[in-house]
């Protein structure tokens, strides 16, 4: 960890959930992490494990109802979040925090050009006017490497092929130069040829805005050679915290063990897809122990009991689990 370096943006204990038909949903669990000026970290875990919701809390983007934060602070640059107006909080949005969402079709709007949709988003946040703003929309699109930018600016979004798509979102995300960065999945919908070209781009962006990164992916190939620390979520918990480097030499929790495992195994038996074995447990009725128990191998019977602490093994690794614990 680098503490010398101050943080940019501490999650303290958020705990979101959602007032459904069918109950209380317990989306996010305490979650607590702190991310340092011009870092860059990953969040991993399987499908449903609540990385998509945590950042959207931390940037407000959740639709409450059916959402509620419980719990919880969200501090950037020391101010909470949480607890600001929300048009203090929609000018923070998209000046000082961007996000770069898994699908670039959804974001855009069919019906305006991209220097349209560009020109607006720049106008509103730096108060240029359209000439002004049409050239820094060119300017931008240039930076992510869309050829002949000019010409582009007066396409429809239809008329760019995904990877072009998602350059423009992210040349959208970074007009205000934003401090931090945070991208949901950003090639998942993208060929494959096409997702390591996103990566560099992201890459190059966060590298000479000198910004931070919260990079969200299934891709553990992406996670190695992106970011500098992973934190690996399971049922809205974060179980383990490390450095990239110490998370694949020497995972420590048995889920985090399981997921590179399960990763591992794809690569060596094409078109079998093993899991870790058992369920998620459902998140309207979670365990009293570690909600990992009932698929752990190594489980003990304080685990099912009680709720695992979360045990500094050491300097900058953090892991949820009793294996590690004198207590157990
Ligand atoms: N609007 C909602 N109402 C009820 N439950 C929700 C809502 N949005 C998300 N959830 C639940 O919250 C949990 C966390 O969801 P989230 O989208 O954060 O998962 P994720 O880790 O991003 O998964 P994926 O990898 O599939 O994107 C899931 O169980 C999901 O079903
Ligand atoms: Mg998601």
């Amino acid at each position: 960890m680098k503490e010398n370096l101050s943080s940019l943006l501490e999650v303290r204990n958020l705990t979101i959930d959602f007032h459904t038909m069918d109950g209380i949903a317990r989306a996010i669990n305490g979650v607590n992490f702190s991310l340092f000026k011009k870092e860059k970290i990953g969040i991993v875990g399987e499908s449903g494990c609540g990385k998509s919701v945590t950042v959207l809390g931390i940037m407000g983007l959740l639709q409450k109802p059916p959402a509620k934060v419980r719990e919880g602070q969200v501090l950037f640059k020391g101010r909470d979040l949480l607890t600001l107006p929300e048009r203090e909080f929609a000018e923070i949005r998209g000046s000082k925090i961007s996000m770069i969402f898994q699908n670039p079709m959804t974001s855009l709007n069919p019906v305006f050009t991209i220097g349209n949709q560009m020109g607006h988003v720049i106008r509103i946040h730096q108060g240029l006017r359209k000439k002004e703003s049409i050239e820094k929309a060119i300017e931008l699109l240039q930076e992510v490497g869309i050829p002949s930018p000019e010409k582009r600016i007066d396409e429809y979004p239809h008329q760019l092929s995904g990877g072009m798509r998602q350059r423009v979102m992210i040349a959208m995300a970074i007009s205000c130069r934003p401090q931090l960065i945070i991208a949901d999945e950003p090639t998942t919908a993208l060929d494959v040829t096409i997702q390591a070209q996103i990566i560099d781009v992201i890459q190059d962006i966060i590298d000479r805005f000198e910004s931070s990164l919260i990079l969200i992916t299934h891709d553990l190939a992406v996670v190695a050679e992106t970011v500098e620390r992973v934190l690996v979520m399971y049922a809205g918990k974060i179980v383990e915290t490390g450095s990239v480097q110490e998370l694949f030499e020497s995972p420590k929790h048995p889920y985090t063990q399981g997921l590179l495992g399960w990763i591992t195994n794809i690569e060596t038996e094409r078109g079998k897809l093993p899991t870790i074995d058992g369920m998620v447990p459902s998140i309207f009725n979670l365990p009293e122990g570690c909600s990992f128990s009932n698929r752990c191998k190594q489980c003990i019977p304080i685990c099912i009991r009680q709720e695992p602490p979360n045990i500094e093994i050491k300097p900058g690794v953090l892991c949820r689990c009793w294996l590690y614990s004198e207590e157990r």
